[in-house]
């Protein structure tokens, strides 16, 4: 092409709707094998799963009401697909094969292209083969920066996750053994947070975000050498920041947190042998210029406040090991239905707002995440409480929750223990 040529096209860009043009921020995704030293360092390395070289997959950081296009390139050797965890974004661009679109065959590219109305912390994964693509690493961190930084002195990512792994690093290539999809699903033998920075001096005020990229496990944590408050979950500012007094992250979770430094940081997983180190922050020097202030609420979300349901629907988890009967053709189920049927659980006017009691007649937890929304947990006395869009359930309990379904298009609706949802726990719902 000449440079006339190239005159006269980009003349036919200026055509377009300008947003779309000056505001695109472009990301490629490379899906393909890596070595990875998830190990500490000295132990082996692991041959996994990854992006552009790298598991976790490099950290995305895109801006709010701004238009985002990822290409993303598989250089599997097997097909595969990527979702967008947590933005309410275009059906057409939510990622999952058979609902929304076809599977990226071996050596093509699709590109996901959507504006991210919420700032927060969120991530992207497989969604194809995922209880075992995930497993194997194809996860990574997707930031939606604020209209205006924060006023903090780093901003750190840590990504948490296990892996099922021999002591030399070498990933057991069992996914879906039928033991652990009945029970609490495939746990790894060696857990981990990844830090996007190693060191913070003391007396920095800092936003740490959490994101547990398992593909089953819950993680208790502890967290010394800091100290703040939670300032969003699941991506959503809190309205108020909250003191941390507890942190159970179910897959698929996010918590950000703004928190003063007094020391080394380390954060661990609370298990019955005791704490677990996943990861730690060293320091170095000492920060004498940030002034004390409180924790103020991160800018406010664009969601719609809680308003009255007209449907009330319930969904029971069912089956498992040591659970009853059900009439699914699967290990799990909803409503005894497993995995996903040509009928959807629901369908739902656009706008239309509904309530939904999640009742777990099984005997292990289950993360329950809704796709394109986020709904609001509505506690024991109905009360409207946090906006998410994974929330935890644990065995013989029930919770409501309020959604508006305001995204159309169809939308899964599964467990985030993804060995459950490989295992029947997964169903869609359709806004019409
Ligand atoms: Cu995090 Cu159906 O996905
Ligand atoms: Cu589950």
């Amino acid at each position: 092409m000449n440079r006339r040529q190239f005159l006269a096209s980009a003349a036919v860009l200026g055509s377009l709707p300008r947003q779309l043009i000056a505001q695109t921020s472009m990301y490629r995704l490379r899906a393909e094998e890596v070595t990875s030293q998830v190990l500490p360092a000295g132990d082996g390395t692991t041959r996994m799963l990854g992006f552009n070289g790298t598991m976790p997959g490099p950290e995305l950081r895109i801006r709010r009401g701004e238009r985002v296009a990822i290409d993303v390139e598989n250089r599997l050797k097997e097909g595969t697909a990527v979702h967008w965890h947590g933005i309410r974004l275009e059906n057409s661009m939510d990622g999952v094969p058979v609902l929304t679109q076809k599977v990226i065959d071996p050596g093509d590219t699709k590109t996901y292209s959507f504006v991210p109305p919420d700032a927060g912390t969120f991530w992207y994964h497989s969604h194809h083969i995922s209880h075992e693509q995930v497993a194997r690493g194809m996860m990574g961190p997707l930031i939606v920066e604020e209209d205006e930084p924060i006023d903090v002195d780093h901003d750190i990512t840590a990504l948490l996750s296990d892996w099922r792994m021999e002591r030399d690093g070498t990933l057991i290539e069992e996914y879906a053994d039928r033991h652990s999809v009945a029970h609490a699903g495939y746990l790894g033998t060696f857990a981990r947070a990844f830090f996007s920075r190693s060191e913070v001096s003391v007396g920095d005020r800092i936003r740490l975000r959490l994101i547990n990229a398992a593909t089953n496990r819950i993680f208790p944590l502890a967290l010394s050498g800091a100290a703040g408050r939670i300032v969003a979950l699941d991506g959503i500012a809190l309205s108020q920041p909250r003191p941390i007094d507890q942190l159970m992250m179910a897959p698929a979770q996010r918590v950000d947190l703004i928190l003063d430094v007094s020391g080394p940081i380390k954060l661990d997983m609370m298990s019955r042998q005791g704490p677990y180190e996943l990861g730690a922050l060293g320091t170095a020097g000492t920060n004498d210029t940030r002034q004390p202030a409180p924790i103020a609420a991160l800018p406010a979300h664009a969601i719609a406040a809680a308003a009255d349901p007209g449907q009330h629907l319930t969904l029971r988890m069912m089956g498992g090991a040591m659970g009853g009967r059900h009439g699914g053709d699967n290990i799990w189920a909803f409503n005894d239905v497993s995995d996903l049927q040509a009928a959807p659980f629901s369908s739902f006017k656009t706008g239309e707002t509904a309530k939904i009691t999640l009742v777990n007649d099984t005997s292990f937890p289950h993360g329950i995440h809704l796709h394109g929304h986020h709904f609001y947990e509505l506690d024991e006395e109905g009360n409207t409480g946090d906006l998410r869009d994974t929330t935890l359930v644990f065995p013989n309990q029930s919770r409501d929750i309020l959604c508006t379904f305001d995204n159309p298009g169809k939308w899964m609706l599964h467990c985030h223990m993804l060995s459950h949802a490989v295992g029947g726990m997964r169903t869609w719902v359709d806004v019409v």
